[in-house]
């Protein structure tokens, strides 16, 4: 039981998916087909790691638990709300200080998405008080690690998450992959190279096993971009 998961991200020709090639007019152009290409999938979610939501939404703000010292709900998932798009959080310690329990954002493909923590056992107790105050969903899969399998299980058993947009960044790409549950590719290439060192790979993790994939379409795409898909064989 598992959703049906689509790595969709941005890379340059060498595999990164960040650098100094991100701040230029060509990955720009691009940016805004990775966001297209990205709401005409129709998913009911999309997955990011803790880093790239704090980039993306939080902008690094950490939780404030002080006026929830003490209070304690039990470790057991808590389904806030259902809802038609959720944002599927990878945050196994717990943190990520969220505003409310929907994404705001100026891009109609991630707006409104409800919010889904997905927690270890590792956790500060006060942590699910703030969760809860601010309406945000939580399921917990695993004790410091998440187990991507049960995470699937209950994304589909409790919110009926049938295709998942996972969205980087390199670690949590990399955790999917050693899962091996990524049945789709969507790669949106930016036609720089850029060696720089600090660069994040496309699997930060530096995984080993060998997958393999068929290319479903190739496409040509604005400023010398390309959109490669690929299925799994
Ligand atoms: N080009 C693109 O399309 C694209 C898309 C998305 C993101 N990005 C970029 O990617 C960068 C972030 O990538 P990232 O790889 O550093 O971070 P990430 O994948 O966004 O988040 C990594 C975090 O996820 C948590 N995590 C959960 N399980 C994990 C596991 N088994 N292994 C490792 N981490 C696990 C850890 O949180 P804790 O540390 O709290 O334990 C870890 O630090 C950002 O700069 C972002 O802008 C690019």
């Amino acid at each position: 039981m598992k959703p049906y998961i689509v790595l969709h991200m941005l890379i340059s020709i060498d595999g990164k998916i960040t650098g100094g090639y991100m701040n230029t007019d060509v990955a720009s152009a691009l940016c805004e087909e990775y966001y297209r290409i990205n709401r005409e999938y129709k998913a009911d979610a999309f997955a990011c790691g803790r880093i790239t939501m704090e980039g993306s939404f939080t902008q690094g703000v950490k939780p404030d638990l002080t006026s929830y010292e003490g209070v304690r709900f039990p470790r057991e998932d808590y389904i806030a709300k259902q809802h038609g798009y959720y944002a599927v959080s990878i945050d196994p310690h717990g943190r990520l200080g969220w505003y409310g329990s929907e994404i705001k954002d100026e891009d109609p493909g991630y707006d409104d998405a409800h919010i889904i923590e997905v927690l270890t056992d590792d956790i500060q107790e006060e942590y699910l008080a703030f969760l809860r105050d601010k309406g945000i969903s939580y399921i917990f899969c695993g004790k410091e690690k998440i187990d991507v399998k049960l995470m699937n299980e209950k994304l589909v058993k409790f919110f009926g998450i049938k295709k998942l947009m996972l969205e980087g960044g390199g670690l949590t790409d990399s955790l999917f992959l050693d899962a091996d549950c990524i049945d789709e590719m969507s790669l949106v290439v930016v036609p720089l190279i850029d060696v720089d060192k600090d660069g994040i790979d496309l699997f930060a993790g530096k995984s080993c096993n060998v997958q393999e994939y068929a290319l479903k379409s190739c496409e040509k795409l604005t400023a010398n971009g390309l959109w490669l898909n690929y299925v799994k064989k």
